[in-house]
């Protein structure tokens, strides 16, 4: 059977990613597209044990080495228990969320290097990179704004604006560096206009993948 497609949903905190994502993946399996949802960390019963662990405010003392190779744990057990699964079924696999996210936040953000992150990385993932990655660009001051109102912030959302610009930044050296699989929207624009845009450029990109496979 052929593989599905596995696509991520990237950007900094507030940039709408999951409200964004999920009409996604509504409006695809309203079409009939055979897709599954799902977020990072996470989106497995042992993965979403880990990210409570990660996220809770009250762990404050956690060193970031731990965070990172937490992020991993949690994204190895995600890969192997449902996005292979999946992905082998031929099913759409959308993802909030993915080693990108740690690659900015971690490598980044926390300042432990975009290569060793990578390299831990690389061993739970074993080379398995998202196909496709939309990327929802926000400046990081108007990310942290949207979400102040928040009734519960994590861990991560707490921390400071200097460590958002950080985590932006590595983001932007992500965007340059995978440009192949990746496509940019501007996060301030509409949530009708973002769903429809990046609801035609998946449509768009999976018709094209099938014709070239059809050669
Ligand atoms: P969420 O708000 O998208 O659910 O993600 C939770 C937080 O975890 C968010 O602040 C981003 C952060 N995060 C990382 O720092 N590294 C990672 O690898 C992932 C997946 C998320």
């Amino acid at each position: 059977m052929k593989q599905g497609y596995f696509i991520t949903f990237e950007g900094p905190d507030g940039s709408g990613k999951t409200t964004i994502s999920t009409l996604v993946f509504n409006k695809l399996k309203e079409h009939g597209y055979r897709a599954i949802y799902t977020r990072e960390p996470g989106g497995s019963s042992i993965a979403e044990q880990i990210r409570q662990i990660i996220l809770d405010p009250q762990n404050i003392e956690m060193d970031k080495k731990t965070e990172a190779l937490l992020y991993a744990a949690s994204r190895r057990q995600h890969l192997v228990e449902k996005i292979l699964p999946h992905l082998q079924d031929g099913d759409i696999v959308i993802s909030d969320r993915f080693v990108d996210s740690s690659l900015a936040y971690q490598g980044v953000g926390r300042e432990i290097g975009l290569q060793e992150v990578w390299d831990i990385n690389m061993f739970a993932i074993e080379g398995r990179v998202p196909d496709l990655t939309i990327f929802l660009d926000i400046d990081p001051e108007l990310g942290l704004a949207r979400i102040n109102n928040r009734s519960f912030k994590d861990r991560l959302d707490q921390e400071s604006l200097e460590f958002h610009k950080k985590v932006f930044s590595g983001y932007q050296q992500i965007k340059e560096k995978y440009q192949e699989r990746m496509v940019i929207f501007d996060a301030t624009q509409t949530i009708e206009e973002l769903t429809s845009e990046v609801y035609d450029t998946i449509i768009n990109w999976i018709a094209t993948k099938e014709s070239h496979d059809m050669d």
